[in-house]
């Protein structure tokens, strides 16, 4: 039995169609618009989610990406008239399951739900595979800035103090936060991670903090916010540039008193958590635009440690390459690939603007594409073998920050097939560019 959200404005059609997915042994939930939608799924888990693309308010593909990034696990499927089945392609782009064209019948309804389960069933497994073969990261340098980085986060780990983690995107932030965890007191208690990237103010407020039935439509339950499960444990403010206004100052109070209300309540709940946060967005910028409160800033930023970017610590390539290839070969079963001297020159010589994740992809990539046992030059993207950069150095300097990622993006995006694709060169996950590309209002 699945949990299934049903996301339409027409009644007739949430009506029936719960109906006839509850006679297939389901439990259903329905919501008449996206906002409805987002507030069920921020009160329980489905696994399944129908919606509708075209309604007031917030349409189906919007609702689809906040969903994906909310709860990865959960399957969309959307419902589409003939007029925007280009918009559901673009869906499944962005991550949908599949889309059914209405009128559909409910044979067909059925069958896509076996799908579904049967897709689920295959991840499980292969999550559970690649948590057997995972190799545990290296936490080791030549380098001698991130011997420092290292060094420190060894010596804070154990205290409480709240630590700022800074990099560009693939630098390791998540992993070093974990290693922190991993190796402070609070290791046996949970390690929980909040993004604060979200599309409502409202929905990130209930995540962090939670609430209590009633406190607004859908609340229909008492949940608990990321804050009180870490208890004991590890809070990781993931992206905590993107906290919005309203709960930097909930959060200061927080870190200040270690407590809080969830929301619609007045009862006071304390929290004994450790607090880490991540950042690839220069803060102090922010603070100094007026973006991010300086008092928060200072609260957080205790100690901070710098994650260098890849192309600044290349004596840490060539253990990185080994490393990651030997837990690659054995999370795909390839036994031991060797790697060849010209593919081994190239990424040697190649700049990682995408830091350890692009490393990471473009080796996996190598190991699946391999024919024989070696990793030959072919097995690596080409872009590996492009000039540097056309844009002669002084006019990128002239640029600002912004303006060169904006237009980094951009290309990327002209240069691939998806959304995915440019992810993946660009060294950072679809929902973060995602978003990037919004914020930019790049099409
Ligand atoms: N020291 C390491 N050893 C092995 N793998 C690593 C190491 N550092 C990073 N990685 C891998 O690189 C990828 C990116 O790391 P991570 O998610 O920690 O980066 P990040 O700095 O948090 O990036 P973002 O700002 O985009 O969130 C992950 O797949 C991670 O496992
Ligand atoms: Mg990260």
């Amino acid at each position: 039995m699945a949990h299934i959200l049903i996301v339409d404005d027409e009644k007739n059609i949430r009506a029936h169609l719960a109906t006839y997915v509850r006679t297939l042994g389901h439990e259903t939930m329905a919501a008449a618009d996206a906002t409805a939608a987002l507030a069920a799924l921020a009160a329980s888990n489905f696994d399944v989610v129908l919606s509708d693309v075209r309604m007031p308010g917030m349409d189906g593909l919007a609702l689809l990406r906040e969903i994906r990034r909310r709860q990865p696990d959960a399957v969309v499927v959307l419902m589409t008239a003939y007029a925007t089945v280009p918009q559901a392609v673009e869906a499944i782009h962005a991550g949908a399951y599949d889309y059914l064209v209405k009128p559909f019948s409910l044979d067909q309804v059925e069958l896509l739900l076996r799908r579904v389960f049967e897709l689920r069933e295959l991840r499980r497994e292969n999550r559970v595979l690649r948590a057997a073969v995972d190799q545990p990261v290296l936490l080791e340098s030549a380098n001698p800035a991130m011997q420092r980085a290292l060094a420190t986060a060894r010596q804070v780990a154990d205290s409480d103090v709240t630590v700022l983690l800074s990099g560009e995107s693939g630098t390791g932030k998540n992993v070093l936060a974990r290693a922190l965890h991993a190796w402070s007191r609070r290791a046996p208690g949970p390690f929980v991670t909040v993004a604060c990237t979200t599309l409502t103010e409202s929905l990130l407020e209930s995540e962090l903090f939670g609430h209590v039935k009633g406190a607004f439509t859908g609340a229909w339950k008492d949940k608990p916010g990321r804050l009180e499960t870490a208890q004991g444990g590890t809070v990781f403010l993931d992206e905590i540039g993107d906290l919005p206004g309203e709960l930097q100052s909930k959060l200061l109070r927080f870190l200040e008193e270690h407590r809080f209300e969830r929301v619609g309540s007045s009862e006071t709940v304390h929290v004994d958590a450790r607090i880490i946060a991540a950042t690839n967005r220069d803060l102090e910028a922010d603070v100094r635009a007026g973006r991010f409160r300086e008092d928060l800033f200072f609260r957080i930023n205790v100690v901070a440690i710098a994650l260098p970017p890849l192309r600044q610590r290349t004596e840490d390539l060539p253990a990185l390459i080994d490393h990651l290839l030997t837990s690659m070969c054995a999370r795909h079963q390839r036994g031991t690939l060797q790697l060849g001297d010209a593919a081994r020159h190239a990424l040697l010589a190649y700049a990682w603007p995408g830091n350890v994740r692009e490393l990471v992809n473009t080796l996996e990539r190598a190991v699946v594409l391999a024919r024989g046992a070696q990793i030959e030059t072919d097995d690596l993207p080409d872009r590996l073998y492009a000039p540097a950069s056309e844009a002669p150095a002084a006019a990128i300097a002239t640029l600002s920050l912004e303006e060169l990622e904006r237009r980094h993006i951009e290309q990327a995006l002209a240069e691939s097939e998806t959304l995915e694709e440019a992810a993946a060169r660009l060294g950072i996950n679809p929902t973060t560019l995602w978003r990037k590309r919004k914020r930019y209002g790049i099409e």
